[in-house]
């Protein structure tokens, strides 16, 4: 079985819910972590893993949304996150891309990550152009979790490896210039990696143009195995143990 570990499969993106889960099946994918992104989506990704089998879920509010929240939304996580099938506190993190404030960001980020250790939970971090703030704020935080989407560099990607974090590969990794990322793939142990589309965004090759779905994991693992030289069931096995480890399933 494949696991989709970051998606947002919300009602905002699709009218079709119930075929993009069927359509992840049919594609052997066994597990989807629908992130929150804020307190609206949050309350539907309790919904969702109600709803349907192989959803789990996360629950955060993102950098984006940081003039918006407020301490009730937070309160709202601390008493969803022991939740049946809420695996993580997420999407949460920094993001350096867009004008907000960064000292407020880095106040949401921490003030999460403090529900996340009291409640023994991993996180799922989102981090863009800081990678190196997002490290420093994580190594002393006593969480481990994924780094979501990551676009640092190999020895960056080892600093996260050593503090307990898995590195989420996605689409990105089919794209033509993505020299990075293919660098990370080739230099990192298969033990540190997982598998995630972050649809309905980052559409892989070759279905760029259409909307992202869970579905397309398999495509992240077939370009991994390709890069790696890797078997795709084995490959599978490994990605998918690395998840259910941090996860404690
Ligand atoms: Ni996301």
């Amino acid at each position: 079985m494949l696991v989709d570990t970051h998606c947002h499969i919300l009602t905002e993106y699709y009218d079709n819910i119930d075929e993009i889960v069927q359509r992840a099946k049919d594609a052997g994918v066994g597990m989807i972590i629908v992130n929150g992104v804020n307190h609206q989506s949050n309350v539907e990704v309790l919904k969702l893993v109600s709803k349907y089998d192989i959803v789990y879920g996360a629950l955060g509010i993102q950098p984006e949304e940081v003039g918006d929240y407020t301490e009730e939304n937070l309160r709202f996580i601390e008493e969803h996150i022991c939740d049946d099938k809420i695996l993580a506190v997420g999407e949460i993190g920094l993001d350096y891309h867009y004008e907000c404030d960064r000292k407020l960001q880095k106040e949401l980020f921490k003030k999460q990550l403090e529900i996340a250790k009291k409640y023994h939970k991993p996180v799922i971090v989102h981090s863009r152009d800081c990678i190196q703030e997002t490290y420093d704020i994580l190594k002393n935080s006593g969480v481990q979790g994924i780094m979501h989407c990551y676009s640092g560099s190999v020895e960056m990607a080892k600093l996260f490896c050593k503090i307990g974090f898995l590195l989420g590969i996605g689409g990105i990794s089919t794209f033509k210039n993505a020299f990075k990322v293919v660098d990370v793939i080739k230099n990192i142990s298969l033990e540190y990696i997982v598998l995630e589309t972050d649809s309905p965004y980052l559409t892989p090759e070759p279905y760029r143009g259409r909307q992202n779905e869970p579905a397309n994991v398999r495509v992240i693992l077939q370009k991994i195995c390709d890069i790696k030289g890797l078997d795709y069931k084995k490959a599978s096995d490994v990605t998918t143990g690395n998840v259910l480890r941090l996860f404690d399933k």
